[in-house]
């Protein structure tokens, strides 16, 4: 069935999402001190990574086909609530990408010219990804405001070290979900309800390279792998992705459960693949195979959704906290027991190997 789509209103185009500690963020970190980053130990795999990256597989792959000229009313209720929930997040999480790597190559290009020309090319990317997610959103008759989302947004300073750690960890567990969706819906086409999934084998590709880039980087600042601070901190990072992860995909499953996947079998292996994913770059990784590793996780998932329930609730602030401070003590101590469990030495490994 083809209809012409009424185009958003002003009524119906956002400029905020809701805020959440579970909400994607806009980050800024030092510029100056990235400026100076010395890459001549990394000089080779520099030119291959940006060799790669101005080939532009994906040049003409974001072309949106004849199919999405449809209605989608036949997604409705509360899957549609979910399926615009988590295009509205994912249009959000690629566009501030977007505007991290932009602002990154702009500030470099007199005096880091490979890293400048990397994050351009990032940011060409980035921009794709969310162009092609917002135009999904209108085919639901929401557009998201970009412009206004760049200027009325705050943004979270980071030091560039956390910077590389956690963007290498977003865009190897971002070509995890959707290589995971991706091979998911060609086993089960009957629950692929949207055209959107199926652009998402290449499109990981994108975000595969990105993660390769940031491996790059992060091999060539010695400190950010060869002492035992790089050591926790890698821990902590990825503990920090993979429980925001479990949280939101918890807290989100009807979209899972729309595409006939198991929210917790897909967290988990998405957190299995980047982990092991993650030996190649980081000093240390978790033991994602401890057998109180995903029980854990998994209780603090359980205490997430317990929480909102109570700020559902109509009872009063003070009664709320009350309620909620045994569930946050105890995911608390279960992230920290996560984070003080011995990793795996991915140092170790790199040297057996050699
Ligand atoms: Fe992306
Ligand atoms: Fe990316």
């Amino acid at each position: 069935m083809v209809s012409t789509l009424p185009k958003p209103s002003a009524a119906n185009t956002k400029a905020a999402v809701e805020e959440s500690i579970l909400a994607p963020r806009f980050y800024t970190t030092d510029f100056d001190k990235t400026a100076g980053f010395d890459l001549s130990s990394q000089t080779h795999e520099f030119e291959a990574v940006l060799r790669e990256m101005k080939t532009d597989y994906n040049r003409d792959h974001f072309v949106r086909t004849e199919v999405f000229k449809q209605s989608w009313d036949q997604i409705e209720g509360d899957d549609r609530k979910a399926f615009l929930d988590y295009l509205e997040r994912s249009c959000v999480s690629e566009f501030s990408g977007f505007l991290l790597f932009k602002e990154l190559s702009r500030k470099l290009k007199e005096r880091n010219p490979i890293l400048s020309e990397l994050f351009h090319l990032m940011a060409r990317d980035e921009a794709r990804h969310a162009g092609f997610l917002n135009k999904a959103m209108q085919d639901f008759g929401i557009s998201l405001d970009l412009g206004k989302i760049t200027k009325n947004r705050t943004y979270t300073f980071f030091p560039i070290e956390w910077v590389v750690y956690t963007v290498y960890l977003s865009e190897k567990i971002g070509y995890w979900r959707y290589i995971l969706i991706y091979r998911h819906l060609q086993q089960h086409p009957e629950n692929s309800c949207y055209p959107l999934f199926d652009y998402f084998e290449s499109w990981c590709q994108d975000e595969n390279r990105h993660g390769d880039i940031f491996k790059v980087i992060l091999r060539s600042q010695a400190p950010l792998w060869n002492n035992w601070q790089s050591k926790l901190w890698s821990r902590f990072f990825l503990l920090t992705v993979f429980a925001t992860h479990s949280l939101t995909v918890h807290e989100r499953s009807q979209f899972y459960t729309l595409l006939g996947l198991d929210p917790t079998a897909f967290d988990a292996d998405v957190i299995r693949e980047t982990n092991a994913t993650s030996l190649r770059a980081f000093p240390s990784v978790l033991d994602v195979d401890h057998p109180e590793f995903f029980p854990r996780l998994h209780r603090c998932s359980d205490r997430n959704l317990c929480m909102k329930a109570i700020d559902a609730s109509s009872q009063p602030g003070w009664l709320k906290t009350l309620r909620k401070l045994p569930l946050m003590a105890g995911t608390f101590f279960d992230l920290a027991a996560i984070f003080f469990t011995p990793g795996i030495d991915a140092e170790a490994l790199r040297t057996q190997v050699c």
